[in-house]
């Protein structure tokens, strides 16, 4: 089978080679899929780049990790093959997920993975869509339902609005009857406002947290700035919910939350994903037509490499996707 694979960090374009590699077999609680859409995350980017330099504490110091050696953690496929101790799916199942809990090894023709990472794809979705919605979809919905506690009517601002997570978030945020300010950059804004936002802000022109507007909820999908910047423009009693972001930040958070608790309403949350929760749940806002996936490509299996870079280079919007079919 045809698969990129990675020796060392660099730019994807020069690091990521497409190689013959031996099709893998099923272990006992293993399936093996035919990969026909995979996406780009950040993680992508990190594997391949090596940036920024914390994540290499756990994808590896000098160089990636063997084992992953083929990067890629989600993806839409079909079965043909099942391991001997598996129960949910049979030879011929269309299944998507997100498979980062189980490993990686997405960007290949084949991928054997434990079928807990998988879930039954609806046959209304395309293998495009359904690839692109696992990883980002979930942390939409865990931070604005799960963790913010979204409430209807509420003013919520999602910073780092045009990418992948804020694409599904300013959808499930709209089901609240939410109003929606989106942050980010350059082209991404008149996209983001065709797509449902009330206001976007450009973040290279306006700084929010120097507005006088207040948000009830914050979805941030960047965490790039102090914490106290955050706090200013939430309503007392609003909540702050990171996913993600620049290390320093994430450990000022930890530390400020218990002391924060003492002085004030306001309330700082982090999301720790639950990969594939409540997929079945967004399967049915998709079939009732509340939700969509905004897709950058597909691409071509060949423009991986290209694409990765694409994603670390900010010009993305929405989720790339890369068709294997
Ligand atoms: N909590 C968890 O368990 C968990 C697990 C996995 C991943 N994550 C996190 O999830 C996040 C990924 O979200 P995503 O897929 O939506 O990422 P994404 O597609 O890269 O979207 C982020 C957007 O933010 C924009 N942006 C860049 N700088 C900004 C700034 N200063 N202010 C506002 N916006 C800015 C980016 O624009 P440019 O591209 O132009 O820079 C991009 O459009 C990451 O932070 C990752 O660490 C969390």
């Amino acid at each position: 089978m045809k698969a990129y694979t990675l020796k060392k960090y660099g730019k994807p374009q020069e690091v990521l080679k497409l190689n013959e590699t031996e099709k893998p077999s099923p272990k006992a609680t293993e399936v093996l899929v035919k990969v026909c859409a995979t996406t780009i995350n950040d993680y992508d980017w990190s594997i391949t780049s090596g940036k920024p330099f914390s994540y290499r504490l756990i994808f590896g110091i000098l160089k990636p990790r063997k084992k992953l050696r083929i990067p890629g953690m989600e993806l839409a496929g079909i079965v043909t093959q099942v391991g001997n101790n598996t129960t949910k799916f049979k030879v011929g199942d269309a299944v998507y997920g997100d498979i980062s809990n189980y490993g990686f090894g997405s960007f290949a023709e084949f991928i054997s993975i434990d079928e807990k990472a998988l879930t039954l794809k609806p046959d209304s979705l395309s293998f495009e869509k359904a690839a692109s919605i696992p990883h980002a979809a979930m942390l939409a919905l865990q931070g604005l339902r799960d963790v913010g506690k979204i409430q209807q009517g509420q003013k919520v601002l999602i910073n780092g609005g045009g990418g992948g997570v804020g694409s599904f978030g300013v959808q499930l945020a709209k089901l609240y009857n939410a109003s929606v300010t989106g942050v980010d950059t350059g082209k991404k804004l008149e996209a983001m406002k065709a797509q449902g936002f009330d206001t976007v802000l450009d973040y290279k022109i306006v700084d929010f947290t120097k507005s006088d507007q207040k948000y009830d909820l914050i979805l941030d999908c960047k965490t790039n700035r102090s914490l106290w910047k955050f706090l200013r423009v939430l309503k007392p009693g609003g909540k702050y919910v990171s996913i993600g972001g620049i290390s320093g930040k994430l450990l000022q958070m930890l530390y400020m939350r218990p002391v924060l608790r003492l002085f004030t309403k306001k309330r700082v949350h982090m999301v720790m994903l639950k990969a594939n929760k409540d997929l079945d749940y967004i399967n049915l806002l998709f079939q009732e037509n509340k939700l969509d996936c905004i897709i950058d490509g597909p691409y071509g299996f060949e423009e991986l490499p290209w694409a990765i870079q694409r994603f670390g280079d900010g010009l993305h919007h929405g989720k790339i996707v890369i068709s294997l079919t």
